[in-house]
C-alpha cells in the first residue's frame, strides 16, 4: 500500500521542476492527481499545457490516475477549477500542494510596480485562491492537508527579490493562519522551503565568483529530493504536524525556527526616543541578527 492510496491530491505548477516530481511520487504512492500547470515562462508569460500533459501521460503509463488542469492560480475562478476538476474526475480532494511560482527579480530601487504586483499575484494571491477553494471542502469532510512552497529568499533573505521574498513570507503567514483556523476541522497546513536545480533557479544571475559557485552547487540538487517530504505532509501520516516550516536540500531535511521574542526591557517611566537610543539600543544590540543572504547561512556543501 502506498502512503497516498485512495487519496486525491492537487499539485499546482506540476508540469515542471519540483511540482512535477511531487505529482509523480504522489501517483506512485497511490494518489489520483490533478496536475495543474499554466505552462507559463519563468516570469509568468504565455501558456502551454504540454508539460502538464506529459506528466499525466507518464502517470497513466505506469497505471496511475491523473488529469491535466491548465488554470492560472492567480485567477480566482482558475484556482477554483482545480478543486472542481478533482471533485468531478475523482469525487473528492484530500490534499493541496501549492507549488506554482514565478520570479521577477530586480534590485529594489529598480523594481517596478508590475514586478511587484505580478509576483504577489501568483506567489501569494494564487496560494490564497487555491487554498480558499479547498478549505470549504476540507471543513465539510473533516480532513485535508495543505503543503505550501516558501523560500529561504524570504525566510533568510536574498538580493533583488523583495517582491518574491514578501510573497514567500506571506505564504508562511497564510499557512500558519490556516493551521490555526482549520485545526478544529482536522486540517493541517505546512510549508517547505526547497533547494533544487530547476528552470526557476537556472534564471538566477551569476556574475561574481561566489554567485557562480553557488549556482554550481545548486546544480547538484535535484528536484526529486523534495517530493518525499511533500508526499508525507500530504498524507494521513502527518496528522500531528501543522504550522511548521521545513526546508529540503538534497538529502538534508531542516526544521526552521519561527519568530519569538528574544529580548525584553521594561522601564517603569515608559520610553522616550532618547531613552530608547541611550538605554535600549546598547542592551538589544548584542541580540540583533546580521543581515544575511540565504547562501550565507547555507554556506556548506550539501551531501
Ligand atoms: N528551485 C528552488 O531552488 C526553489 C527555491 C525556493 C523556492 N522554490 C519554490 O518552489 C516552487 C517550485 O519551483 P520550481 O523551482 O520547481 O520552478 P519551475 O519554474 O521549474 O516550476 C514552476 C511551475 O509553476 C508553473 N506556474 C507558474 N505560474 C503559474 C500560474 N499562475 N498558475 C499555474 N502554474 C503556474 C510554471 O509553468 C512551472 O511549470 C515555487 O513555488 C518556487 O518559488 C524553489
Amino acid at each position: 500500500m502506498g502512503m497516498l492510496e485512495g487519496k486525491v491530491v492537487a499539485v499546482t505548477g506540476a508540469g515542471r521542476g519540483i511540482g512535477r516530481e511531487i505529482a509523480l511520487l504522489a501517483a506512485a504512492e497511490g494518489a489520483s492527481v490533478v496536475v495543474n500547470d499554466l505552462g507559463a515562462s519563468e516570469s509568468g508569460e504565455g501558456a502551454d499545457t504540454g508539460p502538464a500533459g506529459e506528466v499525466v501521460e507518464i502517470i497513466k503509463s505506469k497505471g496511475g490516475k491523473a488529469i491535466v488542469n491548465g488554470a492560472d492560480i492567480s485567477d480566482p475562478l482558475g484556482a477554483e477549477s482545480i478543486i472542481e476538476d478533482a471533485l468531478r474526475a475523482f469525487g473528492k480532494i484530500d490534499s493541496v500542494v501549492n507549488n506554482a511560482g514565478v520570479l521577477r527579480d530586480r534590485i529594489f530601487h529598480k523594481m517596478s510596480r508590475s514586478d511587484w504586483e505580478d509576483s504577489i499575484r501568483v506567489n501569494l494571491n494564487g496560494y490564497y485562491y487555491v487554498s480558499k477553494a479547498a478549505a470549504l471542502v476540507f471543513k465539510e469532510q473533516g480532513h485535508g492537508n495543505f503543503v505550501h512552497f516558501t523560500s529561504t529568499s524570504g525566510l533568510i533573505g536574498n538580493f533583488g527579490q523583495a517582491n518574491y521574498s514578501a510573497a514567500k513570507m506571506g505564504v508562511v503567514g497564510l499557512s500558519n493562519s490556516i493551521a490555526l483556523d482549520m485545526q478544529r476541522f482536522g486540517v493541517t497546513s505546512n510549508c517547505i522551503a526547497p533547494f533544487a536545480w530547476s528552470r526557476l533557479t537556472a534564471s538566477i544571475p551569476a556574475q561574481t565568483e561566489a554567485e557562480i559557485e553557488r549556482v554550481e552547487r545548486l546544480k547538484t540538487m535535484s528536484a526529486d529530493k523534495i517530493a518525499p517530504l511533500a508526499v508525507f505532509l500530504a498524507s494521513d501520516r502527518s496528522k500531528e504536524v501543522s504550522g511548521q516550516i521545513f526546508c529540503v536540500r538534497k538529502n538534508e531535511i531542516f526544521l526552521f525556527s519561527v519568530p519569538r521574542p528574544v529580548r525584553s526591557m521594561h522601564r517603569a517611566e515608559g520610553w522616550t526616543p532618547d531613552s530608547i537610543a541611550d538605554e535600549l539600543l546598547p542592551a538589544f544590540k548584542p541580540s540583533f541578527h546580521d543581515l544575511a543572504r540565504s547562501s550565507d547561512i547555507f554556506a556548506w556543501d550539501p551531501i
